[in-house]
């Protein structure tokens, strides 16, 4: 899918402009909105908006042909509300509507002459990244693996964003991000899509290096043979009863000043979640080769911000492996030593991903991160706190973790890629005391989601962090099955504004 920018003076107003669909917006089913001014007299539109045949509800539309006196082939009325400052929500609902309607049509190309300036509390930039995201994901279909393609939608695939002159190259950088955005998001949700015994730790490490190649980016990729010079026993204990080789992927995007403290990202990479001897149920095990979204999630994010050549400087830190039953395999009760020195009882081998990311926690100390987060499918747990709607934040609740939370939580609002503030509190550390260990991997039944952010808080003494558990986010069960790309849009929106106040 393609998009562009069209700009109009005097000379050409939208009426004149050569297209297979010209979409407008009305409010109240009554009026035009801004950005369609020149149609206003029109005859054929006065009856149109007259004869009630479009409601006022957002996203209602009337498909007009021929129109005379507009030399596009078709006039399509979208409905966004009765405010004359639009709603967030009545623009975005209007925004999927008009992608699915030109989808339908016989057009192959389309010019939106919208009120991009009137949503309320919103910009035109937010206005195109959601026309443009709605766009890319009409058109993405996870079919990487079958012989033969889904079908996508033959119709519109050229569209334009009518501009004047000085809103012009405020558009064209607001396209350009959302595209790389959308680049972001469809790699995440393509390598979390993949099957677990293609998308192995080893493919993850490749991506990334081609990432790298691509992109002009830092990469290194640990082994084994490093891993355990580094002592980093928690992690390793995860891959013990694996035939893959286990990977830690560093990836750099420096595009920020050199002395410059920078954001580091840790992705919980677990390429499929057997849970181990502590061996997870049948129905539905499928689903775990998603328990690498958070790795997939740093790729992306590093995908969109390497193409927006954001002035950043950004460490993606990737730990990953499969959790895998053998005879070699980790047993519950086993004690082993994380790369901090903290030993830890493995009482339960499902719970696996905080024994990767306490090991890369740790190692993110060396890059003297401004700050750290972590993203990871995490807990079912936080499913039950939270479904499927919000991530699951947790930070410390000082002063730097509170600006940290709340940067996080804002960047989710302004992407539409909500996150939801849990707790982090000492009561909780209570319920991983180990009689044997210096620390237990589970915390029991109650606030499971908060003692696995609890266990990950001894690992962040040394910065300020945050923990995103995605696990009720990062992919969609059911006929709809498939990878969400989610939280890409947060932290690529958290970290454009780390830029904008550098
Ligand atoms: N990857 C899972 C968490 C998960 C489960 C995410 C279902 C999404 C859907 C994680 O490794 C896990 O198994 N967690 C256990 C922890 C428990 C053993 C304390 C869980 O949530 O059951
Ligand atoms: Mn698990
Ligand atoms: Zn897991």
């Amino acid at each position: 899918m393609d998009f562009s920018i069209k700009t109009l003076d005097g000379k050409t107003p939208v009426t004149a402009q050569k297209t297979g669909c010209l979409v407008v917006g009305v409010l109240d089913g009554k009026k035009l909105a801004s950005g369609a001014q020149a149609l206003a007299g029109n005859p054929a539109i006065v009856a149109a908006l007259k004869s009630g045949d479009l409601s006022g509800k957002p996203g209602s539309t009337l498909l007009l042909r021929d129109v005379a006196g507009v030399t596009a082939q078709r006039v399509l009325l979208v409905g966004m509300g009765s405010d004359e400052a639009i709603l967030e929500k009545s623009f975005s609902t209007a925004a999927a509507s008009i992608i699915r309607t030109l989808a339908t049509l016989g057009a192959t190309d389309a010019l939106l002459a919208l009120p991009l300036q009137a949503i309320k509390d919103r910009d035109a930039a937010w206005a195109i990244n959601v026309l443009v995201a709605a766009g890319r994901d009409s058109i993405y279909r996870p079919d990487a693996l079958k012989s033969k393609k889904d079908p996508v939608p033959t119709g519109v695939s050229k569209i334009a964003f009518a501009a004047d002159k000085a809103e012009t190259p405020v558009f064209k950088l607001a396209i350009a991000q959302s595209v790389a955005l959308a680049n972001g998001v469809e790699l995440t949700k393509e390598l979390g899509n993949l099957a677990a015994n293609v998308c192995t730790p080893t493919y993850l490490a490749n991506t990334a290096k081609k990432l790298a190649r691509d992109f002009k980016l830092g990469v290194e990729v640990l082994d084994r043979k490093q891993l355990e010079a580094l002592k980093m026993g928690s992690f390793l204990s995860v891959t013990n009863g694996s035939d893959q080789p286990p990977k830690f992927i560093v990836i750099k995007h420096l595009g920020g000043k050199i002395k410059d403290a920078p954001v580091v990202l840790v992705g919980k990479g677990i390429t499929f979640d057997s849970g181990g001897i502590s061996l997870k149920p049948g129905s539905g095990m499928d689903e775990m080769k998603y328990d690498m979204c958070g790795a997939a999630s740093v790729l992306g994010t590093f995908r969109a911000i390497a193409e927006m050549q954001l002035k950043l400087n950004v460490i993606g830190i990737i730990p990953t492996c499969e959790n895998m039953p053998s005879g070699s395999a980790t047993k519950p009760g086993d004690i082993v030593t994380s790369m901090a020195g903290l030993t830890i009882e493995v009482l339960n081998t499902d719970a696996e991903g905080r024994l990767v990311l306490c090991d890369a926690l740790t190692y993110a100390e060396r890059f003297n991160p401004a700050v750290v987060v972590d993203i990871a499918t995490l807990t079912g747990a936080c499913i039950v706190a939270l479904g499927h709607h919000n991530s699951g934040l947790f930070t410390r609740s000082d002063a730097p973790h509170d600006k940290l939370a709340n940067e996080l939580l804002a960047a989710g609002k302004t992407s539409g890629d909500t996150a939801w503030r849990m707790p982090i509190e000492d009561a909780y550390q209570e319920q991983l005391k180990s009689n044997f260990a210096d620390i237990a991997n589970i915390g029991g039944q109650p606030a499971g989601s908060v003692t696995a952010a609890c266990f990950l808080e001894r690992f962040t003494k040394k910065y300020t962090w945050a923990h995103l558990d995605i696990a009720g986010t990062a992919w969609k069960s059911g006929a709809a099955k498939g990878a969400t790309g989610r939280p890409v849009p947060l932290l690529t929106n958290f970290l454009i504004g780390r830029a904008k106040a550098a």
